[in-house]
């Protein structure tokens, strides 16, 4: 099986005290290739210093909407800075959290909609983080003309998905959808449109449900890959294939070889 995390945090919670044998894992579990994202400066320069020195890594960089108050003109840039290094495949995570409500929302939004405006001039896709603000975000990207990215750990209605589907975002499925209780997301991980689905961990966090309770590694987004399979009467295989080959194609790292054997 060939498996792409689209989103990773590999910086976070001692998941590099034993970096390498992670990476071992997630090899090993058919993990070819892996997004480490940022969401606050040092995340994001982290994220960068992995690409540069794992083959097999991309990185992303971006101020998450918790961090908003700490966005300032130095943040921003160091993160325009960011974005031209080697192996920057995307901008994030960025977005709106009115969940936790760490940064008033009015601040949330401005540096939600300064960070897209980045993407479209730099010509990278978004990595979007939402919650419980799904409205608002489709709006505003929606008005910022935004029409590639990611729509990250995927936690809305298939009513909202049709709508990120709608702008051309992809839908990234996590760990959640293997939780006995997740009809919603079970739906949505069924009727995405398969050019259009992704796969991811955001670990450390969401260990899907066989590793409940523990630290997330990319290795388990097979379990991610299993479980939507098995909903959609796939073949798993076929599932990582086409999920693999769309982060690729979103993540312009497919060469042009490659998408010459795939239009066959
Ligand atoms: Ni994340």
């Amino acid at each position: 099986m060939q498996l792409f995390d689209t989103h990773t945090h590999l910086n976070a919670r001692g998941l590099l005290k034993d970096l390498e044998a992670v990476l071992q894992r997630a090899a090993e579990a058919g993990v070819v290739n892996i997004v480490n994202v940022g969401y606050d400066l040092e995340a994001s320069r982290y994220s960068v210093d992995l690409a540069a020195s794992e083959p097999q890594v991309y990185a992303a960089v971006g101020q998450h909407p918790q961090d908003a108050l700490n966005y300032s003109e130095a943040v921003e840039q160091e993160l325009y800075t960011l974005l031209q290094k080697p192996k920057v495949v995307a901008l994030g995570e960025i977005g709106l959290d009115y969940y936790r409500d760490y940064a008033p929302r009015e601040l949330q939004r401005e540096i939600f909609i300064r960070q897209l405006g980045m993407a479209r001039e730099a010509g990278l896709p978004v990595l979007i983080h939402s919650r419980d603000a799904a409205m608002e975000t489709v709006e505003i990207l929606k008005a910022e003309g935004n029409r590639s990215g990611i729509m990250h750990c995927f936690s809305g209605s298939w009513e909202i998905a049709k709508l990120c589907l709608g702008l051309g975002f992809h839908i990234s499925i996590a760990g959640p959808v293997t939780f006995p209780n997740a009809r919603k997301l079970q739906e949505v991980a069924v009727k995405v449109p398969l050019d259009r689905l992704l796969i991811e961990t955001d670990c450390p966090w969401l260990a899907p449900q066989k590793y409940r309770g523990t630290r997330n590694e990319p290795a388990y987004v097979a379990e991610v890959a299993l479980k939507i399979a098995d909903l959609r009467g796939m073949d798993p295989e076929e599932l990582a294939e086409m999920t693999t080959t769309n982060a690729k194609k979103l993540f312009g790292t497919i060469n042009n070889e490659q998408l010459l054997i795939n239009n066959k």
